[in-house]
């Protein structure tokens, strides 16, 4: 990590915001709305691949309007968090994860690829220059948004010969408003995020620009967000979002929807699965369709579900329906092994647990 960072050129010559408007802000922030002072940045082009490593001064980025970005969404981004231990230090969770898979989203998008290093250097090195914004607290943490764009000022369409890799920081609560309580979830039969052969596995723009539409209605009719199907004959759920999606059942056991190309390869999901192996349970990565899990809802068989991502960490689900049924589950109550599996990831990443997997590096 430290050869790494060192290689972005650090020269600030920006005052930081003062201590106590950084804190002020701190405090309550509403998810990703407050940022931190500085931002890391490296540009790349196709004679000298990437280079100009370095932290610049957070604020507006000048583009051409006729860059890529602008017109054709060629854009990628990633999602991770620094978390401050008691002791004060400041840690990253399976970074490398994050960092593979902005390497096979910048594949699907014909970006070019930024190395495992330079990820995580980018990262350290921002969070180096802006420790003080890392906050304290249950919940709290740094949020990271490493983010890749073609600024080249040209309207083919082809991949972008001039590209930039950016990571910006903003210190987050819970994701939904009013702390960890249930969310309800609407499953639309009208709207796919993605589709078989599309880009529904790469963390791209598109696909969450493509969720806001069906969020808006199902939203209106008070739901919190939208479960996507895969678009097949007989369809079968894909995740959330901007999560993905667990079930439990009454018996105990755990499934969650396998991965079919076209949902996101979640890094909060894979921990989970790792962590319920590790209790002995049962987990499986299955084809969900939705006339099974409607019945499996009806008679009971699920007995609390939840939702996972970096920014949504775990999130129960209290209500799910779509067009055909309407189903409170737990009583609408959040799930015993939901919130315990919760506080088992939540304590590792905080540094309250043993890191027996070895998830976290040090910023
Ligand atoms: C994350 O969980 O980090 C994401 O990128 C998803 C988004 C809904 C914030």
């Amino acid at each position: 990590v430290d050869e790494a960072a060192q290689q972005f050129a650090i020269n600030l010559t920006d005052t930081p915001l003062p201590a106590d408007e950084r804190e002020a802000l701190k405090a309550e922030p509403k998810f990703g709305t407050v940022f931190s002072d500085h931002m890391a940045r490296m540009s790349w082009n196709n004679t000298d691949g990437w280079n100009n490593r370095r932290i610049e001064k957070y604020g507006p980025l000048s583009l051409a309007p006729a860059a890529a970005v602008f017109h054709y969404g060629q854009e990628v981004f990633e999602g991770l968090k620094a978390y401050r231990h008691a002791d004060g230090s400041v840690w990253t969770f399976r970074p490398e994860e994050n960092a593979k898979r902005y390497i096979r989203s910048a594949r699907r998008l014909a970006l070019p690829e930024l190395s495992v290093d330079d990820f995580i250097g980018s990262i350290a090195a921002l969070v180096r220059t802006d420790i003080e914004w890392v906050p304290t607290g249950e919940e709290a943490a740094l949020y990271l948004r490493p983010f890749m764009i073609a600024t080249e000022a040209f309207l083919g369409v082809r991949p972008a010969y001039e590209v930039e890799h950016l990571v910006i920081s903003s210190p987050v609560g819970p994701y939904f408003s009013g702390g960890v309580h249930p969310v309800n979830i609407w499953i639309s039969q009208e709207y796919a995020r993605a589709s078989r052969g599309g880009t529904g596995e790469a963390k791209c723009g598109g696909n969450y620009a493509a969720s806001l539409l069906p969020q808006i209605a199902a939203a209106k009719d008070g739901f919190d967000q939208v479960c996507f199907l895969d678009g097949q004959a007989d369809p079968a759920i894909e995740e959330l979002g901007g999560m993905n999606v667990f079930f439990v059942k009454a018996n105990g056991d755990v499934v969650t929807p396998a991965l079919s190309g076209s949902i996101l390869r979640g890094v909060t999901r894979s921990s989970i699965l790792q962590l319920i192996e590790d209790r002995g349970i049962k987990v499986s990565e299955e084809h969900i369709t939705l006339a099974s899990l409607r019945a499996m809802l009806e008679s009971g068989e699920i007995a609390e579900a939840f939702a996972c991502g970096t920014a949504a960490v775990i999130t129960p689900i209290g209500r799910l329906a779509d067009n055909d049924f309407d189903i409170t589950i737990n009583g609408g109550e959040p799930g015993k092994f939901t919130m315990d599996i919760r506080e088992e990831l939540t304590d590792i990443q905080n540094g309250r647990r043993p890191d027996r997997h070895n998830w976290l590096t040090r910023l």
